[in-house]
């Protein structure tokens, strides 16, 4: 008997595993595993929400057009440069789709985030992945990597997991060192939290070169995880490549709407942005003490390396029973590490408390 064979590529992925979110038997549970904000989304956000719900029964605006207006505005865009997607990981996914086929390649940096070879080896396009340095981006590295199949080079930036990131001297000098038929994808997901003066989230190199693309999530600072919104600014040919592969409702009323008001609501985000800045410093340095190391962070998590596998492990349990779920990240190559979201104060002293007792037990 025959039955239907899924592509070549597709029985390859080894499927994506999100954080946890809740713990059996707790009721109060501390969410640190997925980089969310700890405040929740904003109170403007929500209602705007509500709000959309009385016309559900209704096709939403396919091209989400107040939405980009209000992007552009909030990030001095334009808004014809700008593609919504449910997530940004849509976006990323359409990009492969619309770039790279069977045969061709997908360069991206070894401890970047994950979702990159994923969904490259279900498009059936091979992922590339280029050595790090110190668990960041190496652009010589990846440059030495870069061959006649290469079509897409992803870069995370700053990047999950590590939390380290490319400065803007290092970011061009990889953009131009590369063929100009290859796109180079800077997933700025974290960017709103970064507070460098050497770092740009890639605005700016979008406008200035037709092969350069960076995507932005509404998940981080904007608190708007569960809803799926993310955003690309393009060149105005990959707009026009990806508004036609796309979804034609692929960002639903709700979102739109939510998204929005989210985008105006800069009391909120200057709000994460504080805590993060306050609670960000504190954390590594209770980590420190405890004898972690900590790899130096500029987004909203910091990445705890312990000395083997085994004491990851371990301590990861040991929150897990204290009610405290973090992310051990075996599926990233650093099964050594725990990454650890910056949650509200009292969330990160629990944490550093729960900790701190494991040490003290063994
Ligand atoms: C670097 C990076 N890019 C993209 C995403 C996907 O975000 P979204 O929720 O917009 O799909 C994440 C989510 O964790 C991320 O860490």
């Amino acid at each position: 008997m025959t039955t239907p064979i899924p592509k070549p590529g597709v029985l390859d992925v080894a499927p994506y595993i999100g954080g946890l979110h809740t713990i059996s038997g707790v009721n109060r549970v501390i969410v640190l595993a997925s980089n969310e904000t700890p405040l929740g989304p904003s109170q403007k956000a929500i209602k705007a929400y509500t709000d959309a719900a009385g016309q559900i029964h209704r096709y939403c605006d396919g091209h989400a057009s107040a939405l980009r207006k209000s992007i552009g505005k909030r990030f001095s865009c334009d808004p014809e440069r700008i593609v919504c997607g449910a997530g940004s990981d849509e976006l990323i996914q359409m990009l492969i789709r619309a770039y790279a086929g069977p045969g061709d390649e997908l360069l991206y940096s070894k401890y970047g985030f994950s979702i990159y070879p994923i969904f490259a080896t279900g498009a059936g396009v091979t992922p590339v992945a280029a050595e790090e340095t110190n668990l960041t981006t190496n652009v010589d590295a990846l440059l030495a990597k870069v061959s006649d199949k290469t079509r897409l080079l992803f870069i995370a930036n700053p990047n999950n997991p590590t939390g380290t990131y490319l400065n803007t001297e290092e970011l061009s000098r990889l953009r131009d060192n590369l063929r100009d038929d290859i796109l180079l994808v800077i997933d700025a997901a974290y960017a709103e939290y970064v507070n460098r003066d050497d770092y740009t989230a890639g605005v700016d190199l979008v406008e200035r070169h037709e092969n350069v693309v960076m995507t932005r999530t509404c998940s981080k600072i904007f608190g708007l995880a569960a809803l799926r919104l993310g955003w690309a600014y393009c060149p105005l040919a990959v707009t026009d490549a990806l508004n036609r592969i796309r979804s034609p409702f692929n960002v639903s009323g709700p979102a739109q709407a939510a998204g929005l008001a989210a985008m105006e609501d800069r009391a909120h985000t200057k709000k994460s942005l504080a805590l993060n800045e306050q609670w960000l410093p504190w954390l590594t340095k209770h980590l420190n003490r405890l004898g972690l190391e900590v790899v130096p962070s500029v987004a909203n998590f910091v990445l705890a390396r312990f000395p083997d596998v085994e004491s990851a492990q371990l301590a990861y349990d040991a929150l897990l029973e204290a009610g405290i779920i973090t992310r051990l990240m075996k599926s990233y190559h650093l099964p050594e590490s725990l990454r650890i979201s910056v949650g509200l104060g009292e969330e990160n002293e629990a944490l550093i408390q729960a900790l701190r007792q494991h040490f003290e037990k063994q």
